[in-house]
Parts: structure tokens; C-alpha cells; sequence
């Protein structure tokens, strides 16, 4: 089973919105999923709850109690939505549950801030120094010809983080959320242009390079 756990300190970057997104698109593939919240907030759950049951089926891991319990024998694939605030021991403890991490990052002064100083500390986990999880950096929010846009662009390319899709700001996301739905769920009429954004993401998910 592979786990792909989305996570970043900063708080509403995006991570449940990226968690529930990563889980429909497998989901939406026939792979057998499951999406496990570590956040008491239960946004992950809460999801999940509303998710129509005509659509493929994902199992619900209550993760912050401690422990995942209940992950399906035969899943494929774990999600794993992060809660904010994630540092020091409690930081190291969740990323051994995790091989492929991608961290949301919001385009502005603050987020980008406080996304260098947790991407400093990630990168210092030794799983991560040891290449033994694969970490990337998704923009998030993103509206064209914003300036702050080019110094997040600057920052990741310097950083060295591998930076793989840039994510519009876009209704669908929120529509998608409040039905229980992946952007791929949505009409292709409506949701077209996320659908290309995201092609780089699932392209690295899919590949050998997010894979330790
Ligand atoms: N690309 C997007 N376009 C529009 N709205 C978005 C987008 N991404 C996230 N949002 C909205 O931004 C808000 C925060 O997103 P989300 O809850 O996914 O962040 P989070 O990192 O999980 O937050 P927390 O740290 O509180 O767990 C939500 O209202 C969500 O619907
Ligand atoms: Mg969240």
C-alpha cells in the first residue's frame, strides 16, 4: 500500500482540499482507497460523509486518535490529510507514516514564509534527508499575473523543493467539497481547466519520481 500524506504547518494552505482531490482522482481510477484525517478538525471526514454513494468508494481512517486504525486490508492507497501545526516530534512521527508528501503552498508573503521555515525543518527529518520520502511543493490559490506568484516561483526554485503543478483559485473546489466530489468528478464542461493543472500532480504521483 503507498501513502501519500499531504501536509504543511501553515494552516489553510490547502491540505484538506489537496487530501480529498488526491483520494477521488484514485478513487476515479479503480484504485482501492482510503483517507485517513489526522486533524481533529475532521474536514477529511467530513468529506467523506457527504460523498454520494454512486461514486467509487473511499474508506474513512480516523488518524488522529492515535494510531491509523481500520485501513482497508487491500487498499492501494492511503491519503493522509495533515493537521496544521505540525512540528518537532510530532512532525517526525508523521512522516514515518508517509513515502510521498506534497505540501501545499498559499502565493503570499506570509505563506511563503512560513512554508521555507517548515520546509527547512521537513527536509531535516531524517526520513526525508534520507530520500526515503519524496516531498514536493504544489502552489495553491493561484491567480494569474500576481507578482507574489513570481516570488513563490523564485523561492521553490531556489529552495530546490521539486515543484510540480500550480493550482488556480477556482469555485470548483468548494462546489467539489460541499457534494462529497473530486474536481474530476465535476463536468468536464465546468472543471476542464483544473483538470490541467492537475496533470502534473497526478503525472508525479503516478510516477517512479514521488516514490522512494
Ligand atoms: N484552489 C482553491 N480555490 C479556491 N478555494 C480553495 C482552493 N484551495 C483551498 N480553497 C479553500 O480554502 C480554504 C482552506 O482550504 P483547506 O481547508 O483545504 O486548507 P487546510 O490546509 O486543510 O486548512 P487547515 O490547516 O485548517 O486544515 C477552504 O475554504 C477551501 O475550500
Ligand atoms: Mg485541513
Amino acid at each position: 500500500m503507498r501513502h501519500i500524506m499531504v501536509l504543511n504547518s501553515k494552516g489553510g494552505c490547502g491540505k484538506s482540499t489537496l487530501a480529498t482531490n488526491i483520494a477521488s482522482y484514485f478513487a476515479t481510477q479503480g484504485a482501492v482507497v482510503a483517507l485517513a484525517d489526522y486533524d481533529p478538525q475532521r474536514s477529511s471526514l467530513d468529506w467523506l460523509e457527504r460523498r454520494p454513494e454512486n461514486r467509487p468508494a473511499i474508506a474513512a481512517v480516523a488518524g488522529f486518535d492515535g494510531g491509523l486504525r481500520h485501513v482497508p486490508r487491500n487498499a492501494d492507497i492511503l491519503v493522509i490529510d495533515a493537521p496544521a501545526r505540525s512540528h518537532g516530534a510530532e512532525l517526525t512521527d508523521l512522516v514515518r507514516h508517509a513515502e510521498t508528501i506534497v505540501v501545499p503552498v498559499l502565493p503570499s508573503t506570509i505563506d511563503i514564509q512560513a512554508t521555507a521555515t517548515f520546509l527547512e525543518e521537513l527536509k531535516s527529518v531524517g526520513k526525508v534527508a534520507n530520500k526515503q520520502a519524496k516531498i514536493a511543493a504544489v502552489a495553491n490559490r493561484v491567480r494569474d499575473n500576481t507578482l507574489i506568484f513570481d516570488d513563490l516561483d523564485e523561492y521553490l526554485t531556489k529552495a530546490r523543493i521539486p515543484y510540480i503543478a500550480a493550482l488556480r483559485e477556482a469555485q470548483n473546489y468548494v462546489r467539489a467539497y460541499t457534494r462529497g466530489l473530486g474536481i474530476f468528478e465535476l463536468p468536464e464542461y465546468l472543471a476542464w481547466p483544473d483538470w490541467d493543472d492537475w496533470a502534473p500532480l497526478t503525472a508525479w504521483l503516478r510516477s517512479a519520481r514521488s516514490q522512494p
